[in-house]
């Protein structure tokens, strides 16, 4: 298996996977196969891997800027929302998310990143070094369920904004 960047004959597999991976996930909006497209056609999909197996795209995640507080993502030495992630319904739990998640991961600190945000289930999460931070606030989600991963300085308070793909879709 490969983990790569995403080319424009992904897209259509992209979609394929997102919409199949969050089909049977009951925290699902139905709108996440829209928001990668939304956040690819607005210039926002910082970064955007497939995980490829036997010249099939089994796997994908998103990663786009977050603004903090009253702080712009470049003031904050770029912070990003880890999210849509999808797996092949037939390929989950074999390590393809894991891996997906720790190359991107790896991809930001080598860019000097200052974190990532992530909205998901802790017992998931936890294991990339993501954790509750009383001073992260995001609206509407149960305080555990939403995480951060400090990956240079200190980490940020205030309200975390994604972009408008996320709200607008
Ligand atoms: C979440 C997802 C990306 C994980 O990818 P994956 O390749 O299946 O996961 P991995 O193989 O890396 O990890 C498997 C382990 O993660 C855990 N895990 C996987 N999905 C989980 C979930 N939704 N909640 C809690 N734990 C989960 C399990 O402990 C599993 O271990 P096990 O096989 O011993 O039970 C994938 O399951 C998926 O596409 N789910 C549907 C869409 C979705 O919910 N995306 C995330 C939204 S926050």
């Amino acid at each position: 298996m490969q983990i790569r960047n995403e080319t424009a004959t992904d897209k259509a597999a992209i979609r394929r996977i997102t919409e199949a991976a969050f089909a049977g996930a009951g925290h699902a909006s139905g709108t996440e196969s829209a928001i990668v497209d939304a956040l690819r056609e607005a210039g926002t999909l910082t970064l955007s891997l497939v995980a490829e197996d036997g010249g099939e795209v089994v796997g994908h995640v998103a990663f786009s800027p977050v603004a903090i507080g009253e702080g712009a993502p470049e003031s904050l030495g770029g912070w990003f929302g880890l999210g849509p992630v999808s797996v092949r319904p037939d390929r989950q739990r074999k390590g393809i998310g894991a891996a997906l998640i720790r190359e991107g991961l790896s991809r930001l600190r080598g860019q000097g990143a200052g974190g990532c945000v992530v909205m998901g289930d802790p017992d998931y999460y936890l294991r990339f070094g993501f954790g509750h931070d009383p001073d992260l606030r995001f609206e509407g989600v149960p305080p555990e369920y939403f995480m951060r991963l400090v990956l240079k300085g200190r980490g940020p308070a205030g309200a975390v904004t994604y972009q408008p793909a996320f709200y607008e879709t």
